[in-house]
């Protein structure tokens, strides 16, 4: 028998959730949000229209997630690699966090989420810096979903300066070599707070974690579609948790 969902928020026609039951949501769900630069394309219009489009489509999935009870949404706004763009491209990225969050943050604080985001701010314009701290600071009370921006993150620079965190406090005598085991590598890593994403989803056909959480994704449920970012619904999303709740997880045993 299915377990009734406690919902916030109304029903929509195009919810997917009769897929699944509320026991089966997964805690921590992380999306590489790929494809706006295709979908642009395919309408002939420029890149950026497609990165604008994808904003949308990320309010449409915080709302979604928060309304499901997933407690962590963790979302790749903007890697270490997307540097090598054109400028014009990098700089309309680095603004689209400050438009969303200035836009949409009073929804945030009334929705009980908790604005977190993890990554190299050194290196993000002082604009983007100051929206992020705001947002940080007005929901850091908020104790409802957490949406968590990559942003500036790569997955090998984290493991590298966690590698340097751990022999620095090895060498402060704050740690010793026999102390390091699989807990003490996830709490130098910028995802310490959280637990490891239960499903990972990528849109637009690639097939590969691009620098995305590689040692957090050890024993996630991956789950690729063709569905542009932009294209990207909340049935689409339904259809991701449906495809988990299917899974049997065992974790490197036999019969868990
Ligand atoms: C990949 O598509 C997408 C990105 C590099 C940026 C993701 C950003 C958003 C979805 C906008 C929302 C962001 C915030 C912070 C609210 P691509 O450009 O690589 O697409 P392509 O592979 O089709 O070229």
């Amino acid at each position: 028998m299915l377990n009734k969902f406690n919902l916030r928020g109304s029903k929509k026609e195009n919810d997917a959730s009769h897929l699944f039951d509320s026991t089966q949501i997964p805690s921590h769900i992380a999306i590489i949000m790929d494809g706006n630069g295709r979908w642009a394309k395919k309408r002939g219009l420029p890149r950026i229209a497609g990165h604008k489009e994808g904003m949308d489509v990320v309010k449409k999935m915080v709302r979604e997630s928060d309304r499901l009870g997933v407690q962590v949404l963790t979302l790749y706004a903007f890697s270490t690699e997307n540097w090598k763009r054109p400028k014009t491209e990098v700089d309309f990225l680095m603004k689209l966090p400050e438009q969303f969050l200035t836009s949409y943050l009073e929804e945030l604080i009334e929705n009980n989420v908790r604005v977190e985001v993890m990554g190299d701010a050194q290196q993000l314009p002082r604009g983007t810096v100051k929206a992020i701290e705001t947002a940080i600071s007005r929901t850091s009370e908020n104790d409802g979903m957490i949406l968590n921006f990559a942003l500036n993150y790569g997955s090998r620079h984290e493991l590298t300066d966690a590698v340097k965190q751990i022999i620095s406090d090895v060498q402060a005598d704050q740690l010793t070599v026999n102390d390091i085991d699989e807990s003490i590598i996830s709490s130098y890593l910028l995802t310490k707070q959280y637990p490891d994403p239960d499903l990972l989803i990528r849109t637009s056909g690639e097939i590969r974690l691009s620098n995305f959480l590689l040692w957090q994704l050890a024993y996630t449920e991956l789950w690729f579609t063709d569905v542009l970012w932009p294209d990207f619904t909340e049935e689409h999303l339904g259809e991701a948790i449906a495809h988990f709740a299917r899974r049997h997880r065992r974790f490197g045993s036999v019969n868990n």
